[in-house]
């Protein structure tokens, strides 16, 4: 049976009623890693892998849910209880998030089913906020426009569950569109479209390592950039360049951090205007790049992914591959010619399976829209 039709049968079984249905998706970025927060930009695109979300309003007051990906047990939903610290805080910290901002949702019966791969980079968290924020808000009757959503979604994260995120991946959960990257403005939200030339394919290959964010080791690297920036007397990172980098006296691990983040930024610009051009030797090339500064400056790749991201590279029908998401492992994203993708894929995990030993999944993305209700 499909995603939604185990999902609509489970919630039927569960709350009785049939509810509406919801689905947000994951993501891949293909470039601009750990800027958002410092007000950089970014490059994702949202993928047709995606948490779905039955609902219907509560007949007695009280929210409860339940997921399909954590044995399907019905557990009740209270902000008010603080954090669980389990995945039904991400669905929790979206009532905080909206009660925060004076906004009532409804109570809300929810059940959940997901195949966004987990700590795999592909921001399945993100998923899970946004599907729960479009169904409530949907039974509510509360209309939000898409910055002000992602912005809620984001707070579930960061101030409920305590991963002091950026805004992109709940960004294109919300606001994704098939077909097209976004380039984001992650300073004042505006986003410009980024079309997929036909001939370009993205494909996600995971290490296997996993990492979790509340590790503390994204948001050591958050501190860091707050540091340099204070250092350097800006108040984020957008605001410098290398040229200021070179005039202040930051120590060498403060000065590698901030670079990482001022030339992310560049390679941005550089990759959105080579995408345009249909040049997807030169986005393979600032692919590269980037995986190079997140391991060498802003030490977040492992082992893992520094050799999957090699591997890929040197294959044949690849143009370039590098780590995505919040790093210290999870999953390698690499830009193949449509045509050998599949294929691509196939040689990767095995050259990986052969010299590391361990078999994991890759896929190639379709690239999806963002969120919203699936009509019967
Ligand atoms: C995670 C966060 C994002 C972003 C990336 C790194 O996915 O949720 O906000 O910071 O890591 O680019």
């Amino acid at each position: 049976m499909s995603l939604s039709s185990d999902l609509v049968q489970a919630f039927g079984q569960r709350f009785g009623a049939g509810g509406r249905l919801f689905r947000a998706p994951g993501r891949i970025n293909i470039i601009g890693e750990h800027t958002d927060y410092s007000e950089g930009f970014v490059m994702p695109a949202a993928i047709d892998r995606a948490c779905l979300c039955a609902a219907a309003p509560s007949p007695d007051g009280v929210s409860r849910i339940f997921s399909l990906n954590r044995g399907g047990d019905v557990c009740e939903l209270d902000p008010a209880r603080g954090p669980q610290n389990d995945w039904s805080d991400y669905a929790a910290g979206v009532f905080s998030a909206l009660q925060t901002a004076g906004v009532s949702p409804v109570a809300c019966h929810i059940g959940l089913s997901s195949n966004v791969p987990e700590g795999a980079g592909v921001s399945s968290s993100a998923a899970l906020e946004v599907s729960v924020l479009t169904a409530v808000l949907a039974l509510s009757g509360i209309d939000a426009p898409r910055q002000q959503r992602a912005a809620w979604a984001r707070s579930a994260e960061a101030d409920f569950v305590g991963v002091p995120c950026g805004i992109m991946d709940q960004f294109i959960s919300v606001s994704g569109l098939a077909g097209c990257a976004l380039v984001l403005d992650c300073r004042t939200l505006e986003a410009r479209i980024a079309p997929i030339p036909e001939h370009a394919a993205f494909a996600v290959i995971d290490s296997g390592v996993r990492h979790q964010l509340t590790d503390g080791g994204y948001a050591q690297r958050r501190a860091e950039c707050e540091d340099a920036a204070r250092l350097l007397n800006v108040r984020v990172l957008r605001d410098a360049d290398l040229i200021s980098l070179a005039e202040g006296k930051l120590s060498d691990t403060l000065h590698r951090r901030a670079r990482h983040v001022i030339t992310e930024s560049q390679r941005v610009a550089l990759t959105a205007t080579a995408l345009s051009q249909g040049d997807l030797s030169e986005v393979g090339c600032l692919m590269n790049a980037s995986h190079h500064s997140l391991q060498n400056d802003f030490a977040v790749t492992c082992p893992e992914t520094d050799q999957l991201a090699d591997l890929a590279r040197r294959t044949p029908g690849v143009y370039g591959a590098r780590q995505m998401g919040g790093g210290f492992g999870g999953a390698v994203l690499a830009l193949c010619d449509r045509e050998r993708a599949e294929t691509a894929v196939e040689s990767i995990l095995e050259d990986q399976e052969r010299l590391a030993g361990r078999r994991t999944e890759g896929f190639v993305c379709t690239v999806g829209a963002g969120a919203g209700e699936i009509m019967p």
